[in-house]
């Protein structure tokens, strides 16, 4: 039996696993054996998400707090170690978006971003990578996106992308840092059918007066693949990199994107 994506005896803390994305990682993990500290903003939704790993016969420990907050940061990372006792895998997932001009984009738009994606996954990092050091063991895996590549064609996610850019130049410095016992890595997604997806078709629907709907079909037909991205597509490349059989890779941004930037001609 091979057992390179067996995650039995790991612990992963997920953040902004309430839902979408970070709720398919935490269930994808959970279903290769790790136990899974389930980390979201709203309490509510990390508890469903800790319930649903339970179900699924793995432990799990739903831990609210906002990553974009260093005491909150470390008063999540404090309680999942009073839990579990250590750390090993750590996916930064939490995030926002905003679909807006950068004209129309105001300070606090721009310290949103930021703060709960670039400085979140800094602060999350910065707490959590020591115990990975000390016991020679980590995997990390930061949410990037499609969009942060050079020559990446997009608009109105001016402080969206900013944010994204630091996640992947973040990653690179804390794979060199931390080698060789923890990997660092991101992964960039696509479109992915999330709630932060429905909200971006409503706001462009919005602006150029086509129904939701319709944008999103607009969407799916301009991939490659010709369908959208589930939280579960995300969730596997995730487990790829936890697993043994990613060990040589560390410093990368692997896009799980249905093809984008690359569109039907
Ligand atoms: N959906 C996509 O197509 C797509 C594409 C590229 C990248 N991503 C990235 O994937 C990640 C997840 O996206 P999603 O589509 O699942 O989004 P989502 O909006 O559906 O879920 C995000 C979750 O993060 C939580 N969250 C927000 N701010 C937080 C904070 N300060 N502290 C803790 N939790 C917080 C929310 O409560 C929510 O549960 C994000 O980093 C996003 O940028 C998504």
């Amino acid at each position: 039996m091979d057992t390179g994506m067996d995650f039995t005896g790991k612990i992963a803390l997920v953040t902004g696993a309430g839902r979408g994305i970070g709720k398919g990682v935490a269930l994808r993990l959970a279903r290769h054996g790790a136990d899974i500290i389930v980390n979201d903003l709203l309490a509510e939704t990390a508890e469903r998400t800790a319930q649903e790993v339970q179900a699924l016969g793995r432990q799990a420990y739903a831990v609210a707090g906002d990553v974009s907050s260093s005491r909150s940061v470390d008063a999540i990372v404090e309680k999942g170690l009073q839990r579990f006792g250590h750390i090993d895998i750590l996916v930064n997932n939490a995030g926002i978006s905003l679909y807006r001009p950068i004209l129309e984009c105001s300070e606090e738009d721009w310290d949103r971003h930021i703060d709960i994606m670039a400085k979140g996954t800094f602060l999350l990092m910065r707490k959590v990578a020591p115990g990975m050091i000390a016991r020679k063991w980590g995997r990390i895996v930061n949410l990037g996106s499609y969009v942060a590549q050079l020559n990446c064609v997009t608009k109105y996610f001016g402080p969206y992308c900013a944010a994204k850019f630091a996640i992947i130049g973040l990653t690179q410095v804390a794979a060199q840092e931390w080698a060789p016992y923890v990997t660092v890595n991101a992964v960039g997604p696509g479109d992915v059918e999330t709630e932060m997806m429905e909200l971006e078709w409503q706001q462009e629907g919005a602006k150029r007066n086509v129904p939701p709907a319709d944008v999103k079909e607009e969407y799916r037909k301009r991939l490659i693949l010709q369908r959208l991205e589930t939280p579960d597509d995300i969730a596997k490349a995730v487990a790829f990199l936890c697993s043994t059989y990613a060990d040589q890779v560390t410093g990368s941004h692997l896009i799980v994107s249905g093809g984008l930037p690359f569109t039907v001609k």
